[in-house]
C-alpha cells in the first residue's frame, strides 16, 4: 500500500520505521520529514497543512492511507479534506481535534461523558486568576487554553510564579486553573474508528526538562514501556486497560460521536492515577512524542492494519493489538537551550556508532542535512530507542548509544526510566 505520513518529529519517524519493519513493503511517503525520515520515506514537497493540494497529492499517487502525525494540520482541517476527497486518513477533523487543540473544549466533552478528571475554573482577569488559585491551593496548576506543544503549562507552588504564568496567556483569553493531581502518569493510546477503540500499551513520559523532574515542561524527555508498577496496583496490566476503555476512552468516543463529530484516530489518554482512582489530565488529537517511539517498536500487530481499519470504521474486525514482552526505553537529546530558546544549526556525529549498540535505534526529530552534514533544526533533536530484556538492559545500551553522539551543547535527562530499573 502507498502510505503518506504528515509531520517532521521523532514520532513520524517512529511510524515510518513501524510501517517499514512489517515487511509489507509499503511504499511510504512523507511530508515534510527530516533527514531520517528521508533514509526510510520518499519526502514530498506539499505544505502539510495545506488539505487541498495534500488532497491532489494523495489522489494522483494513489495513497492509500493518509496518516496524520502532528496536531496542527488536525486543527488546521485537513484531515476533514482528505476525507472529504474520499481519501482512507487516520486522524481526526477539526471538530473532534479541539479534544486537543481546547482544554475548555476537552472539559465539556468529559463532563457531559462523566469521564474522572480534576477540578477546573476559566479565568479571564487577574482577579478570577487569584480567586481560583485560592479556590484550588497549592501546588497551582496554570494551562493557557490553545495549543502550546506541552509548554503552556505551569505547575507551581509559587503563587506569583503561576500569577506570572497567566498573566503571559491572559491577553490571548481565558487561562484554565485546575485542581493539582497527585500521583503516577501514564501515556494511553487508543485508536478509535469513531465507534470502537483498541488501546495500545501503557507508556510514561518525563515531561521536565531537568534530572529529579525540575525545571520547566517540555514536549517530552524520555519514555519507557511497560509499565511493571501497573500490576502491582491493578492486578495486571490489561485490568488497568479495561478500566481506562471503559471509564474514560469510550465514553469519549461516543460523547463526540453523539455530537456529530467522531473521532477517527488516535486518542492519547495523559492520566494521573491518584489515591481517588485514574483521572485524565489532557486529552491529545495524535501519537504522543516520545511515547510513540517507544509503543511503536513493541507492537507486533502489522500498525498499517489497525489504521487503515480505524480510518475505514472496521476496527471491529481487529483483535486486541499484541506486543512483545521486551522493554523500550528511549532518551531525547535536546538542543542547548530547549524548551525556552533552542540553539539552532550545530552539527550531530556518532550516529552510526550510536545504532551500534544492540537493540538501539535512533529516531529523529529535527535534523535536517546540510552538504552532507547532520544538522540540528530544533529543540528535540533525536530520541535514541533502545529494547532490551528488562528496564536495567534497555536503559544500559540507551544511555551507552547517547554517549556515543555528539552535538554541542545538546542535554539530556539521565534518569528517565531510573526508579523503575
Ligand atoms: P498538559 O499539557 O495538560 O498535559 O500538562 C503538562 C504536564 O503538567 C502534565 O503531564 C503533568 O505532569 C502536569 N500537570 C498538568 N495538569 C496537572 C494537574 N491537574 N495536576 C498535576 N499535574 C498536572
Ligand atoms: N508526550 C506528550 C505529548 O505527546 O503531548
Amino acid at each position: 500500500m502507498k502510505i503518506l505520513v504528515l509531520g517532521s518529529g521523532a514520532r513520524e519517524h517512529a511510524i515510518v520505521l513501524a510501517l517499514a519493519d512489517e515487511g509489507a513493503g509499503h511504499e511510504v511517503f512523507a511530508a515534510p520529514g527530516n533527514a531520517g525520515i528521508a533514509r526510510d520515506a520518499t519526502i514530498v514537497d506539499v505544505d502539510m497543512l495545506d488539505g487541498a493540494a495534500m488532497s491532489s497529492f494523495a489522489n494522483e499517487n494513489g495513497i492509500g492511507l493518509v496518516v496524520v502525525g502532528p496536531e496542527a494540520p488536525l486543527v488546521a482541517g485537513v484531515a476533514d479534506e482528505l476525507r472529504e476527497r474520499g481519501i482512507p486518513v487516520f486522524g481526526p477533523g477539526k471538530a473532534a481535534a479541539q479534544l486537543e487543540g481546547s482544554k475548555g473544549f476537552a472539559k465539556r466533552i468529559m463532563d457531559e461523558a462523566n469521564v474522572p478528571t480534576g477540578r477546573a475554573a476559566r479565568a479571564a482577569s487577574a482577579d478570577e486568576v487569584a480567586a481560583a488559585l485560592d479556590e484550588f491551593g497549592a501546588p497551582y496548576v496554570v494551562k493557557a487554553d490553545g495549543l502550546a506543544a506541552g509548554k503552556g503549562v505551569i505547575v507551581t507552588d509559587d503563587r506569583a510564579a503561576a500569577i506570572a504564568h497567566a498573566e503571559e496567556y491572559l491577553p490571548g483569553g481565558p487561562v484554565l486553573i485546575e485542581e493539582f493531581l497527585s500521583g503516577p502518569e501514564v501515556s494511553l493510546f487508543f485508536l478509535s474508528d469513531g465507534d470502537t477503540v483498541r488501546a495500545l500499551s501503557p507508556a510514561q513520559d518525563f515531561k521536565r526538562a531537568l534530572d529529579g523532574d525540575e525545571g520547566p515542561n517540555t514536549g517530552g524527555m524520555g519514555a519507557y514501556s511497560p509499565l511493571p508498577w501497573l500490576a502491582d496496583r491493578f492486578g495486571d496490566e490489561a485490568a488497568f486497560v479495561d478500566e481506562v476503555t471503559n471509564t474514560i476512552a469510550l465514553p469519549v468516543i461516543r460523547q463526540l460521536d453523539t455530537e456529530g463529530t467522531p473521532f477517527i484516530g488516535l486518542l492519547y489518554a495523559g492520566l494521573i492515577i491518584t489515591d481517588d482512582g485514574v483521572k485524565v489530565i489532557e486529552f491529545n488529537a495524535r501519537f504522543g512524542d516520545p511515547e510513540t517511539q517507544i509503543v511503536l517498536p513493541r507492537l507486533t500487530t502489522p500498525l498499517s492494519q489497525l489504521l487503515l481499519d480505524a480510518a475505514n470504521g472496521t476496527l471491529e474486525d481487529q483483535p486486541a493489538p499484541s506486543f512483545s514482552d521486551e522493554v523500550a526505553v528511549t532518551v531525547v537529546l535536546a538542543s542547548e537551550g530547549y524548551p525556552e530558546s533552542p540553539v539552532k544549526g550545530r552539527e550531530i556525529t556518532g550516529l552510526a556508532e550510536a545504532e551500534a549498540v544492540e537493540g538501539v535505534h535512533v529516531a529523529h526529530a529535527a535534523t535536517a542535512e546540510r552538504d552532507g552534514r547532520l544538522i540540528a533544526t530544533g529543540g528535540r533533536v533525536l530520541n535514541v530507542v533502545a529494547r532490551g530484556a528488562d528496564i536495567a538492559q534497555a536503559r544500559a545500551r540507551a544511555y551507552e548509544a547517547i554517549s556515543r553522539i555528539t552535538l554541542e551543547g545538546g542535554q539530556f535527562r539521565t534518569d528517565i526510566a531510573a526508579k523503575v530499573a
